[in-house]
This record gives structure tokens, sequence and C-alpha cells, in this order.
């Protein structure tokens, strides 16, 4: 688990930009490891930005509130989407980046340290987006670095960014985010998506349903985490039933790189496929959601559906990404 220190806290020299830390909300140069640094507020305090942001792009594209900052996005695991919307946040801004996709590449190959490289890039840049295969990575280099931390998914722990997205999506597509039914289907064990957006739902009376293979449940810490907040969680082997009641379907990919026995993710990788067929259950007022990348869990022909939200969920991702990156450097 990651433990929450704000940047500043850490700094044994005195910083620079005193009035940065004036003008900057609870946000500003913070890490952001986990989900459970948002409260309800803050939620609303982001998305009411990621709406602004929305709007800025529409209008003008691109333009110069973080002019002058620079990011480096830092990953030792594939990414298509968040790799490249922080990329395309910061520049909407006015910002840039240095992407790090491939540390094959980097002096990682040769052996450095993680705290090693976080030292070194925070000497060029203001903020480090981070993603890494081993859980609590982003607490390690958080607490190596003296510039903000961005989790971008650490091993099966976390993914914090991804959870605000997804919740704003939800937001955009029904309108309201208070009670609703919320579907997981897939991997549930290893992908690290959904430990955050269960999590996060849990602030807005969400009840959760937790559809996956017996070997691929909800971790045991996130359950009785939830349980302990009195959130109404009910775990399924089969969807069946269970759309006619669903406000979101939140569908994930098995997790092939996180299986120690290949055997074992063959016997489990089809286990859900949805299709036209499965959506004619489903409320006609409802949305269908998945992180991407799929590997066949939701057929093509389901994208026509309007309730499939998953490619406009990519871009609304780049809008909360831009919220963030303001809100951590300060300008917002
Ligand atoms: C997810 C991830 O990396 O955890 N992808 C993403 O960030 N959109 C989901 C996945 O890889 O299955």
């Amino acid at each position: 688990m990651t433990t929450f220190v704000p940047a500043n806290a850490r700094r044994t020299v005195s910083p620079h930009l005193p009035f940065g830390e004036m003008r900057g909300g609870k946000f500003y140069k913070q890490d952001i490891l986990s989900i459970k640094q948002f409260d309800h507020d803050d939620i609303e305090f982001v998305f009411g930005v990621a709406e602004e942001m929305r709007a800025m792009v529409e209008r003008v594209g691109t333009f110069d509130l973080l002019k002058g900052k620079l990011i480096a996005n830092l990953f030792y695991e594939p990414s298509t989407r968040t790799s490249s919307s922080f990329a395309a946040a910061i520049q909407r801004l006015g910002g840039s980046v240095i992407q790090i996709n491939d540390v094959k590449y980097s002096s990682v190959s040769k052996g450095e340290s993680l705290p090693d490289t976080v030292r070194t890039l925070e000497a060029y840049v203001d903020a480090i987006v981070l993603r890494h295969p081993e859980t609590g990575s982003a607490a390690i280099a958080a607490a190596a670095a003296h510039k903000p931390v961005i989790n971008a998914g650490d091993g099966i722990g976390e993914h914090p960014t991804q959870a605000l997205l997804d919740l704003f999506t939800i937001l955009e597509e029904l309108g309201r985010l208070d009670g609703l039914t919320v579907t997981m289907l897939g991997d549930l064990k290893y992908g690290r998506t959904v430990h955050s957006l269960s999590r996060l739902l849990a602030l807005f009376n969400a009840k959760l349903r937790y559809v996956s293979p017996d070997i691929l449940r909800m971790p045991e810490e996130v359950v009785g985490e939830l349980k302990t907040q009195g959130v109404s969680q009910t775990e399924h082997r089969e969807l069946g039933g269970l759309l006619a009641e669903t406000d979101v379907l939140y569908v994930t990919r098995v997790q092939k790189e996180r299986f120690a026995d290949l055997a074992e993710y063959e016997s489990v990788k089809g286990a859900y496929v949805i299709t036209p067929d499965t959506m004619t259950a489903a409320k006609d007022h409802m949305v269908l959601m998945h992180p991407l990348p799929r590997v066949g869990e939701i057929s093509t022909e389901v994208d026509a559906d309007p309730r499939a939200a998953y490619f406009r969920q990519v871009q609304y991702g780049m809008y909360v990404r831009m919220a963030l990156l303001a809100l951590v450097l300060g300008k917002a």
C-alpha cells in the first residue's frame, strides 16, 4: 500500500516559487500515488477543471497554461493511451514532454535503479509520470524524488488517473454519479484499474458487482477495505441477471503478463465476451466501458452501440489528465 507524502514535506532544501504555493490548491506539487488521496470535494474540483479543459480544447485546441513546464513520461511497461494522453495533455497546455517508453534503450538496461533514474529525470523536468510493473513502485519513486510523481499504473496495485477518467466518463455519459450499480467484469485480481475505480466509486454510494472467474476475484484487500466503509459488494461467476440493474458495465482484459503459469491464463482468457446479444439484456440508459486495450472481451460489433463508451472514455482521459497536470504544476 502506498503512503501519501506531500512532495513539499520531503524537501530538505527550501524550494522556490512561493507564489505558486499560494496560488495552487491542495494538489500543487503533490504526488498522485493512490486514489485514496481524493475525497468528494477534490473530485468535484478536478472534474470542474476537466470540464474547462474540454471547453478550451474544443475552442482553441492548445493554450499556454503550462507554457515552460516539462514532464517526463517514464514507462517501464507498455502503454498506448496513458502515455500518449499525458503527452497530449501537457502539449495541449503549452508544455512539453520527455518520453521514455522503452526502458531497454535507457540506462535502466545497464542496471540503474528506479530511484536513481527518477533523481536524474527530475533534474530536467517539473513532474514525472511513472508506469512500472511493481506494486508500490510509484511510492518508492516519490520517496526518492523532490518533484511530483504521478502513478500511471504500478503493477497490480493502482491506476489512480485511470479511475478519475473512468468516473469522469460515467458523469459525462450518465449525468450523475450517486448510487449507481457498477458491474466490473473480467480480471479483477490483476486489473489495477478496478482496484482504483472501486475505491473511488465507494465515495459515491455505488453498488459494486464483481463478475470474474474464481481465480481472478477482486482482492480481499480491496473488498475488506470497502466492506468497512459499508459499500454494497457482491461477487458472481456469471453476468447473467445482473445486466437488468447495471448502470455501468466495466469490462477488463485478462492480464496475461501477470500470470506465472500460462496454462492458467489459457483457462480463463475467453471467460467473458460481450456481444450485441449480451447488450439486449442491458438497460437503454447505461454505459459500457473498458480501460482498453481489449483483446476479445468486447466484440467489435458492439462498437456501434451508443452505450459503448470506451473510445469516448479515451478522449475524456485527456481532459482529466490536463486537469491533473494543471493542478499539480500549479497554474489552475
Ligand atoms: C490499463 C492498464 O494499463 O492498467 N490500460 C490503461 O491504462 N488504459 C488496462 C490494461 O492494460 O488492461
